[in-house]
């Protein structure tokens, strides 16, 4: 077992670039204090990417507004229904609902409709939205129509680092007060990072702890920054340097997993599917760092490849049994127990 001192930031920079023995003795402490609160269960949420048309254009994101490559699509509210009845069917009764950005009053309709009909016939299914930034009155809203829990990354807690990843109307301190906002319509809130974007350092990945330590959250997704070349941010400096990198980028996510893990202990914790980009045993080593969600797509496999925030993302092309099949076999190697017919 080892202690940190998350008081002191030199020390948490060393930990967060820990490799070979000191880094096993990390996630074997992290895992450790997971198995021993919250127990070694891995909850599964069926993941459906509803829709890939956003209005923002932040620059590390594949589907931005700006990049007209990208075929735009929308499930209807029966295609959705035809996921949930899968899934619900696998006996995970929890789903995660992830799109682009989009406040019109269309969009909100449809996802008031959307989750009315979900909560009508699995009235005890557990829903949680990922769809951007709401204001408080609609996050109220959706929340007393039945969406439990709420995913917004901040992305990184650095304001200014922020407004280097994103155009100048993408404004941090809305974003954070959103989080805030879901805090006081009584959410479970959900936030993270990414880690490895160029020029952002240690320090802010520590900060991000810090703020996610502090932030009083109840889950964190967070992966690894996968360069995606239709992007701004894929210059041809950044690409040589992230394909240098790419190493380092998911050793500093997986140990930052355990960080998380070790400071709160009880907190659910995801294991993106990102992690798996860079090596097959992603995923895995996330669990063996102390994650203990996962989240298996089953979006269909015709709108999945148009669901590219970044490059290579796996399963593109895998069934949804496949899939599955797959994720169980990560929770295995992973020493751990799916936990169907739970919501953890
Ligand atoms: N690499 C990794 N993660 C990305 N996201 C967006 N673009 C990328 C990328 N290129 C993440 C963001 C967003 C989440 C839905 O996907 O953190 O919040
Ligand atoms: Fe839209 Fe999210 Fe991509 Fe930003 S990261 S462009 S908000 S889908």
């Amino acid at each position: 077992m080892i202690a940190i001192d998350f008081n002191n930031i030199n020390e948490l920079i060393r930990v967060l670039n820990f490799q070979g023995k000191e880094q096993e003795e990390l996630w074997l402490t992290a895992r450790n204090i997971r198995n021993n609160t919250i127990g070694n269960k891995v909850y599964l949420r069926g993941l459906i990417e509803f829709s890939n048309i956003c209005r923002k254009n932040c620059l590390y994101c594949g589907i931005r507004s700006g990049n007209t490559n990208v075929k735009r699509y929308r499930l209807s509210i029966d295609e959705i229904m035809e996921c949930v009845d899968f899934i619900w069917n696998k006996n995970i009764p929890s789903i995660v609902l992830q799109s682009g950005e989009l406040i019109n009053d269309e969009f909100k309709e449809y996802l008031i409709n959307t989750i009315k009909t979900i909560k009508a016939k699995y009235p005890k299914i557990i829903i949680t939205l990922s769809s951007g930034e709401f204001d408080y009155n609609f996050y109220k809203l959706l929340k007393d129509i039945g969406i439990d829990r709420y995913l917004l990354r901040i992305e990184t807690s650095n304001p200014d680092f922020y407004s280097k990843i994103h155009p100048s109307d993408h404004i941090f301190e809305v974003r954070k007060q959103c989080l805030f906002d879901m805090q006081k319509a009584n959410y479970q809130v959900g936030t993270g990072n990414m880690i490895g974007i160029p020029n952002q350092t240690d320090l802010d990945i520590i900060n991000d702890l810090k703020f996610f330590i502090n932030g009083k959250f109840d889950m964190f997704g967070l992966g690894p920054y996968i360069i995606h070349t239709e992007t701004p941010l894929a210059t041809k400096e950044n690409i040589n340097w992230w394909n240098k990198n790419k190493e380092v980028i998911l050793n500093k996510t997986l140990n930052f997993i355990a960080m998380l893990r070790i400071a709160t202990p009880t907190v659910n914790i995801a294991t993106a599917t990102a992690l798996d980009v860079i090596s097959p045993n992603g995923r895995t080593n996330a669990l063996k760092a102390g994650a203990n969600v996962i989240m298996p797509s089953i979006t269909p496999i015709s709108n999945k490849q148009n669901y590219l925030l970044y490059q290579n993302k796996p399963n593109v092309d895998d069934e949804r049994t496949t899939i599955i099949a797959q994720m169980e076999n990560k929770i295995k190697k992973a020493d751990m127990i799916p936990a169907y017919g739970e919501v953890g």
